[in-house]
């Protein structure tokens, strides 16, 4: 009975789950077989209950590693982990949905004789939302996220990089799945960098040749915040290409309404409030938006205030703006300058009303 058991737990530990799952039923039969219905009658219960196991949680999904140092190669993210809160315009919701439309109508035009490619470009700057992209296309299709960092492959050993980068492919294909290439312009520097390998070079033009076919039958997304690295022979292989942008100030609107959602706070029914704090949030992106609002949100909860205030919000904006650095005058003739009362100014500075005047009016 002790192998069943050790070799429940290396089936465990390699996901295996096909491994575990005969071994515990030999391990159920065994303790029958001994007089321990009991414990049997509970290990096949547990079996019978993951009878239903989506596709993606089989033994197929565990991440394809380098040889040499066993690290993964790629992360995978299975539909269920994926935890959305998105906020896309119009615009951009429409391009999204159109490819997820012609994957899902792949088979009937592929009948009518139209070749498809499940191939999408994301191109922006930095925290503009096309990891959320990659993953909410994962959701909305159920199918995992294999996620590689092209750059990291390729400058990981340079004597394993090419076989990692066949095997990753050679992984994807293998399974239902999308493969998604993050900071992809790595291709291009990768190509025209002359000290490269040439082994390298010769499989990342094979690979870029590849695209097509491999987007034939399977789905692929690349993203990347340096368009300009990627020549045109890049940019042909993608049937979609979509441009991120940072949000524009209806779309700043939207999100803050996102976010403050379930937050507690004197912005969310004041329309002033929420102009003035939209506005100020300008020019930054998603993640920059995100991370203001929650960190005024910590600060309010650790300085025991149940709302987070429109200052708070707003000083913490100036704060990000300005990398953390302020003059508590400039600040103050800030927060005065954007409709905040001069009592809110007094409790977040923990000044006197008087400090606060003189500082208006030197
Ligand atoms: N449309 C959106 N709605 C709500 N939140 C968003 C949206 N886009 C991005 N975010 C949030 O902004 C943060 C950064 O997004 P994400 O990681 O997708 O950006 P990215 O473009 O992949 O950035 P990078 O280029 O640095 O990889 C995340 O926390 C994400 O939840
Ligand atoms: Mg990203």
């Amino acid at each position: 009975m002790y192998t069943e058991i050790v070799k429940i737990i290396e089936g465990g530990l390699a996901n295996d789950s096909k491994k575990v799952q005969s071994y515990a039923k030999l391990l159920a039969n065994n303790l029958a077989n001994s007089g321990d219905e009991k414990l049997a009658n509970k290990i096949l219960k547990v079996l019978k209950s993951i009878k239903g196991m989506p596709v993606y949680k089989d033994e197929l999904f565990t991440a394809p590693v380098d040889n040499e140092s066993r690290l993964n190669i790629a992360n995978i993210i299975t539909p269920p982990e994926i935890e959305l809160n998105v906020q896309f315009s119009n615009a951009l919701n429409n391009s999204i949905q159109e490819f997820i439309n012609t994957i899902e109508a792949k088979n009937e035009l592929k009948k009518l004789g139209l070749e498809v490619h499940s191939s999408l470009l994301l191109y922006g700057p930095p925290g503009c939302g096309k990891t959320t992209i990659a993953q909410y296309i994962s959701k909305k299709l159920d199918l995992p996220l294999i996620t590689a960092r092209f750059d990291s492959l390729i400058s990981s050993l340079l004597g394993s990089t090419s076989k990692n980068i066949r095997k990753l492919f050679d992984y994807a294909d293998g399974r239902p799945c999308i493969l998604f290439l993050d900071e992809f312009d790595a291709i291009g520097k990768a190509r025209n960098d002359s000290h490269e390998l040439g082994e390298l070079k010769r499989v990342i033009n094979s690979l870029l040749q590849n695209i097509d076919d491999f987007t034939q039958n399977n789905i692929l997304i690349a993203a990347t915040n340096h368009e300009d690295i990627l020549d045109k022979a890049v940019w042909r292989r993608f049937e979609k290409v979509i441009e991120i942008k940072k949000p524009n100030s209806k779309e700043i609107l939207d999100l803050v309404d996102l976010l403050l959602k379930d937050i507690n706070t004197d912005v969310k029914d004041d329309q002033k409030k929420l102009a003035v704090l939209s506005h100020e949030l300008e020019n930054l992106s998603h993640s920059d938006i995100k991370k203001i609002i929650r960190t005024a949100m910590t600060k309010s909860v650790i300085n025991k205030q149940t709302t987070t205030s429109f200052e708070s919000l707003l000083f913490e904006t100036y704060l990000h703006k300005n990398n953390s650095i302020y003059e508590l005058e400039e600040v103050v003739k800030y927060l005065y300058e954007h409709n905040v009362s001069q009592s809110a100014i007094t409790n977040i500075f923990n000044i006197s009303i008087r400090q606060v005047r003189n500082i208006l009016n030197p």
